[in-house]
């Protein structure tokens, strides 16, 4: 990147702002999961380990804490709608692999499986827990978010509650018991 912005700094700014608008995107999923799983109740009922749901709550609240972060600074770098559709549509095919890739490369390498790892399996098992409640429909989650994240005038802070965000952070048992007290 250092090179190129000394030999063309014209295409280094457009690679920067592409850069910043698929993070932008990957930040607004990041956020609509943070707030998915603060909010849900059905993972307390499946008896999950509460330290394990603390620990990807407070990631969740800290996501939806800093959503507007990156899409700020692609405006304040002038960044445009057209290139913030483009890079979306590539984001989309990031946030596939790493949600479906990464799933199944993380099972593999859990010792406690210890049936054989194949996709088919490893789906069915996925469309028991949506049904459940217990994780989000991945497609229905990246092409549902499409009508609110690609509306021209959308702004981060017009999704997900940044109060419930910073009351989780305030309130989090693993916040409380490293001696954070918000009182
Ligand atoms: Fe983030």
């Amino acid at each position: 990147m250092a090179e190129l912005k000394e030999r063309n700094p014209r295409a280094w700014r457009r690679r920067l702002r592409f850069e910043l608008a698929a993070v932008a995107s990957i930040e607004h999923y990041t956020a609509v999961l943070g707030q998915w799983i603060m909010d849900n109740r059905r993972l307390d009922e499946a008896g999950v380990d509460p330290t394990m749901l603390d620990l990807l709550r407070w990631h969740g609240a800290e996501e939806v804490e800093h959503r507007s972060v990156v899409f700020d600074v692609y405006k304040a770098f002038g960044g445009g709608y057209a290139m913030r559709v483009l890079a979306w549509v590539v984001s989309l095919f990031f946030l596939y692999w790493a949600l479906i890739g990464g799933s199944l490369y993380l099972l593999r390498q859990d010792p406690t499986i210890t049936r054989r790892v194949t996709f088919p399996r490893v789906y069915r098992s996925y469309r028991r827990s949506v049904r459940r409640g217990t994780v989000p429909g991945v497609f229905r989650l990246l092409l549902g978010e499409a009508p609110v994240y690609l509306r021209p005038g959308h702004h981060p802070s017009k999704v997900c509650s940044t109060p419930r965000a910073l009351e989780y952070l305030k309130t989090s048992p693993a916040a409380r018991s490293a001696g954070y007290d918000p009182y």
